[in-house]
């Protein structure tokens, strides 16, 4: 079905993912807080990408790099010179637009006439240590890329890897976006998950083709419907200063196809770039040919964030039901933020210390919560529009045969369960993906 972006934004704010950040002071520039199930979520998708890109595969390693950087890297990257957008002015009402946006040159808002456009910088500056001058410029990262390039000999020396091979970082960046918008989709603080992947020139080529497939594959893997998720090669216009080539794994939000993920073609670029401006040697010595060279580099690009965005619109869903309608997130195992959800039939002893017994229990191996509040179908539905894959009934019948009822989400199916058999039949149906 196809959801609209308010649906969304309404369930997230209503159920606890995401919260307008500094909502008391009515909300700041398209900043996001995320709560209990957003940070699980998020954490989900995160912990998917890592196992997928790092634990599953023997050529690839992880770094976590400092999100200030000395202000050389981005010299030396060229973001202080090109990392800009074409920002224009509404002479009539003063909004603030970015020129490649415009399909005509008037306001989109009131139809006025526009200044000239000028390059903007969308890197934040701050100041590193007391004193507010040109000389303590610094950046907040606007790519996590950079520390990779920076720590490409540290970690190739320190883990011996041989080409081809990859590092992998998620974490913060920032760009002060002209403008963002479409709830998480476009931030200026948001969550990256980056691969550079170094490999021998000449064998870039077949290199991109092949992280464009399996970064194509890993959103199908994890629940995104294929009809929604497609591929686009970048124009020759349209590619950053550093890349030969790029597509981009889209996906059908509300508001058209937009950007997942980018699959670039970075080159030699920033490795000799660095080497340029730090004076250190950065390339690789292969000891098959006794040569040093500087690898080329893939470099598959995801945004967390706007990751966890298509999974929630991708997941929901609505059916009939004797109530009304049953909303649902049909999320992937792996992602949905609530792994079970432990249900007393009634809210009357010894039924809710048992409940809680065996909620405890599980607490220790999943994400559990426990609902003891209201009728057992508004429970049911409660945990449904969360997308918790499992709920476990604790009814009258426990107390005699010692046994409880595993609901599945999507199928409603029941099945009976021992207690004492739970903890590895709830381990074998969420066993993570492989
Ligand atoms: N590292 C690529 C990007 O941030 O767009």
């Amino acid at each position: 079905m196809t959801v609209s972006m308010e649906t969304i934004v309404s369930l997230a704010k209503r159920r606890g993912f995401v919260f307008p950040s500094s909502e008391i002071y009515g909300g700041f520039g398209s900043f996001w807080d995320y709560g209990p199930l957003g940070v699980e979520l998020k954490s989900n998708v995160k912990r998917a990408w890592w196992r997928s890109m790092v634990y599953g595969r023997d050529d690839m390693v992880g770094i976590d790099s400092a999100i200030i950087m000395h202000p050389h890297v981005w010299v030396a990257s060229g973001h202080v010179n090109s990392f800009t957008d074409p920002l224009v002015d509404c002479k009539v009402c003063k909004n603030r637009l970015r020129a490649d946006d415009l399909v005509e040159q008037k306001c989109p808002i009131c139809g006025g006439e526009l200044t000239e456009a000028r390059q903007f910088n969308l890197m934040f500056k701050t100041f590193v240590g007391p004193v507010e001058s040109e000389a303590s410029v610094a950046y907040l990262r606007p790519e996590t890329a950079q520390g990779i390039f920076v720590n490409f000999t540290n970690v190739q020396a320190t883990t011996r890897k041989k080409l081809p091979f990859g590092i992998a970082q998620i974490g913060k960046s920032f760009r002060n976006e002209i403008t963002p918008g479409n709830f998480i989709f476009r931030t200026r603080e948001f969550e990256q998950m980056e691969v550079e992947y170094f490999v021998r020139p000449g064998t870039d080529e077949e290199w991109h083709r092949r992280w464009i497939e399996e970064r194509f594959q890993w959103y199908l893997k994890y629940g995104i419907k294929p009809e929604n998720l497609r591929l686009r090669p970048h124009c020759e216009n349209e590619l950053a200063h550093y890349a030969k080539g790029c597509s981009d794994v889209e996906y059908l939000f509300p508001m058209g196809w937009a950007e997942l993920e980018g699959i670039a073609n970075r080159t030699d670029f920033d490795l000799k770039q660095h080497t340029t401006h730090s004076n250190r040697d950065l390339s690789y010595f292969d000891e098959e040919t006794g040569e040093h060279i500087v690898p080329y580099v893939i470099e598959p690009s995801a945004g967390a964030d706007r990751a966890m965005l298509a999974f929630m619109i991708d997941a929901y869903d609505e059916e009939p039901d004797n109530t009304g309608t049953r909303v649902i997130l049909r999320f992937h195992k792996d992602i949905a933020p609530i792994k079970v959800a432990v249900l007393p039939l009634s809210k009357k002893e010894p039924l809710i210390k048992v409940a809680k017994e065996i909620e405890h229990a599980l607490r220790k191996t999943f994400v559990a919560t426990y609902d003891e509040t209201g009728s057992i179908g508004k429970r049911y539905r409660r945990q449904d529009e969360i997308g918790t894959p499992y709920c476990v009934t604790v009814d009258f019948d426990t107390l005699e045969d010692k046994a409880v009822t595993i609901r599945e989400r999507d199928s409603m199916e029941q099945i009976r369960v021992p207690i004492a058999e739970l903890k590895a039949a709830l381990r074998e149906k969420l066993e993570p993906e492989d």
